[in-house]
């Protein structure tokens, strides 16, 4: 890992603490928002070239062109990750190069250059240690790092951005969802992506983001949790909520929808498939109706910011269909060991945490 170059200047003037003690907030009131940190990693790259060297600096607010491609046409793709403190005082990152190709299949498809696996993965490690200060301890919540990659150059025609920055920031987390149990609503007038391979739906593009906000907004006003959408070719099929991949449990099978460009490939659900391959169930990726969702026992969300969490309803047009939620059900299973080995409590067989400091 290349030597972090850290700034250790503090607003107050004072030396930062570089991370030898807790952050003075509340740790028990996290929730998935943003408390600001000490330090980002900055790296830049010109159109044609590579990334090269990038920095630590200040957390703070950063300059861009008015003309900037993220900000005039959208070209830019985000991540995010987790660091997770363990009981025995280690810093965990959960397959961070998972991030890192799929970091690069985002920036392939939007004509950007994209730091290689080993730059994203030192960034982050670097990112992290930075603000060892701000990761939670055991039990209370993760450090949760959103690498973001865009075109910041200027130019007014609609071409590539002719300048790049990958950027690294971090927030401390909890929840995502309060509550742990969500009650879905079947979208039926807007859709997350293009149906199959020709869209973005496949890549973490920002622009695929905010359009749920109509029908995220409107659910949130009738009580739901989250919208649930559907495929934009027939309507009958779903595809994943505004922020996770979905699984429906029937009898002893898993089905998920199948990465068809569509769907992002998440890396929580690539690895609760794996766990769930390694206890024995049968994992089926396919396109699944809402009729045979309705008819489930169970379902659950996946994602870095969701974990897995439980499906406690979902309504569909004037139909409610209500599943099986709690202490045992296959989604907490899951959930217990994924946790378990993200943070260092069940043995990692697989080698998918990396150690950061
Ligand atoms: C994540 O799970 O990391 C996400 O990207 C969700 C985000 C949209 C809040």
């Amino acid at each position: 890992m290349a030597p972090p170059s850290i700034l250790r200047d503090t607003e107050d003037g004072s030396e930062s603490d570089m991370g030898e003690n807790y952050a003075d907030i509340n740790w028990e009131g996290l929730s998935f928002s943003l408390t600001q940190t000490d330090y980002m990693h900055v790296m830049k790259c010109t159109k044609g070239e590579k990334f090269s060297q990038g920095s630590l600096i200040r957390y703070g607010n950063i300059e861009i062109s008015p003309a900037a491609g993220i900000i005039n046409y959208g070209q830019g793709i985000f991540e995010g990750l987790k660091a997770y403190r363990t009981e025995d005082g280690r810093i965990l990152l959960f397959r961070p190069e998972e991030n890192a190709l799929r970091m690069k299949m985002g920036a392939d498809r939007l004509c950007m250059p994209s730091p290689s696996v080993e730059q994203f993965v030192d960034a982050v490690k670097q990112t992290v240690l930075a603000n060892k200060r701000w990761v939670p301890p055991p039990g209370k919540g993760t450090l949760y790092l959103r690498p973001l990659l865009m075109g910041t150059g200027a130019a007014l025609g609609l071409a590539p951005s002719p300048e790049y920055t990958f950027l690294i920031y971090c927030s401390p987390v909890g929840k995502y969802h309060e509550g742990g149990r969500l009650n879905l609503k079947v979208e039926d007038k807007f859709h997350r992506s293009i149906a199959g391979s020709g869209g973005t739906g496949g890549i973490k593009s920002v622009t695929n983001y905010a359009p749920i906000y109509t029908a995220v907004t409107e659910a949130k006003a009738n009580g739901f949790s989250d919208v649930l959408f559907l495929d934009s070719a027939t309507g009958k099929n779903i595809e994943e909520a505004t922020a996770c991949n979905i699984f429906v449990v029937k009898e002893n099978d898993i089905f998920t929808p199948a990465i068809d460009g569509s769907i992002l490939p998440g890396v929580t659900r690539k690895s609760i498939i794996d766990i769930a391959i390694d206890l024995g169930y049968k994992v089926i990726e396919r396109s699944i109706s809402v009729e045979e969702m309705m008819s489930a026992d169970e379902v659950f969300c996946t994602g870095t910011a969701v974990v897995v969490t439980s499906v406690a309803s979902v309504t569909y047009k004037e139909t409610r269909a209500e599943y099986k939620t709690g202490a045992e059900t296959l989604s907490q299973k899951l959930q217990g060991i994924l946790v378990g080995i993200q943070t260092g409590c069940i043995e990692d067989k697989k080698s998918w945490t990396v150690q950061v400091d």
